[in-house]
């Protein structure tokens, strides 16, 4: 996993835990790339990915001082209100981009924050994580409990949760209240494109980039939602 830093006050000083920038650069793809806000501290705001195709190895291979066109902070994120005592943050793979902002702001709400994390391995772990309490799980039983996140998680007053769609589907059912940020692909990442549809347990579609990524567990038709849409960390 990789930490990409970049200067931009107006971000670093409005992004919400949950949101996102779209990124753009020259030469570069046709369609910018959405990455979750992983860290800021009203300066700089920091994003964290692997190479998974050309647009994210092409940031990786970027130098200090280059350009890169930020759009954001865009979405709708974590809705975290003041005076919650209990909030547990469950992320799987890259699933963690979003919880340094949702743990800070759970704290700052004034609650008790447990960070649940895991990968399908040990190696795949992300050891950035934070919180009064941290509990790792693997599916092979490498590091931490031996099996999923979900499994592994205590109940808590408010349910915080970002990975694979898979994931995602299995937090809903424990935790139908609990705030989910979905991953979908993307074009505009400003409502314009529909390429975003997210579907919905009532019928029709959202736009993840407009009233999204973050969503109500319970509201999402996770069947019709593709699971494939998912990274692991490696370090
Ligand atoms: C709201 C949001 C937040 C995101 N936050 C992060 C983040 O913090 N860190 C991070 O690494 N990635 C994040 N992603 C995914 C990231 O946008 C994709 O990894 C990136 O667009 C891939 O670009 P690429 O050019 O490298 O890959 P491409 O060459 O376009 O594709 C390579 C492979 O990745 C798959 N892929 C493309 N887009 C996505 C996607 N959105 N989700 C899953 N698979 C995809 C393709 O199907 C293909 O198999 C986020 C996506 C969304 C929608
Ligand atoms: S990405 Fe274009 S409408 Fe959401």
């Amino acid at each position: 996993m990789f930490v990409i830093g970049m200067h931009g006050p107006e971000i670093a000083s409005t992004v919400r835990a949950g949101q996102f920038v779209n990124l753009g650069w020259s030469p570069g793809p046709l369609l910018r790339r959405p990455f979750s806000v992983y860290r800021s501290d009203g300066e700089h705001i920091e994003v964290v990915l692997n190479a998974v195709g050309t647009g994210t190895a092409q940031l990786l291979g970027m130098d200090i001082g280059e350009h890169v066109s930020c759009l954001g902070p865009l979405g709708r994120g974590f809705e975290i209100r003041p005076g919650i005592r209990t909030a547990v943050l469950i992320s799987g793979g890259l699933g963690v981009a979003p919880m340094p902002l949702a743990a800070r702001d759970a704290r700052q709400a004034g609650a008790h924050v447990t960070w649940v994390h895991g990968a399908r391995t040990a190696v795949e772990l992300c050891s950035e994580t934070e919180g009064d309490e941290v509990i790792w799980a693997t599916d092979d039983g490498t590091e931490g409990s031996r099996g999923t996140v979900v499994a592994a998680a205590p109940q808590a007053e408010v349910v915080l949760a970002c990975g694979p769609n898979r994931m995602l589907a299995a937090v809903a059912e424990r935790w139908p209240e609990a705030q989910v940020a979905v991953e979908t692909y993307m074009g505009c990442g400003t409502g314009v494109c529909l390429g975003c549809a997210v579907p919905l347990k009532r019928g029709g579609y959202d736009r993840a980039c407009r009233e999204g990524p973050v969503y109500r567990a319970a509201d999402i038709d996770w069947g019709a939602l593709p699971s494939h849409l998912s990274y692991a960390v490696t370090r």
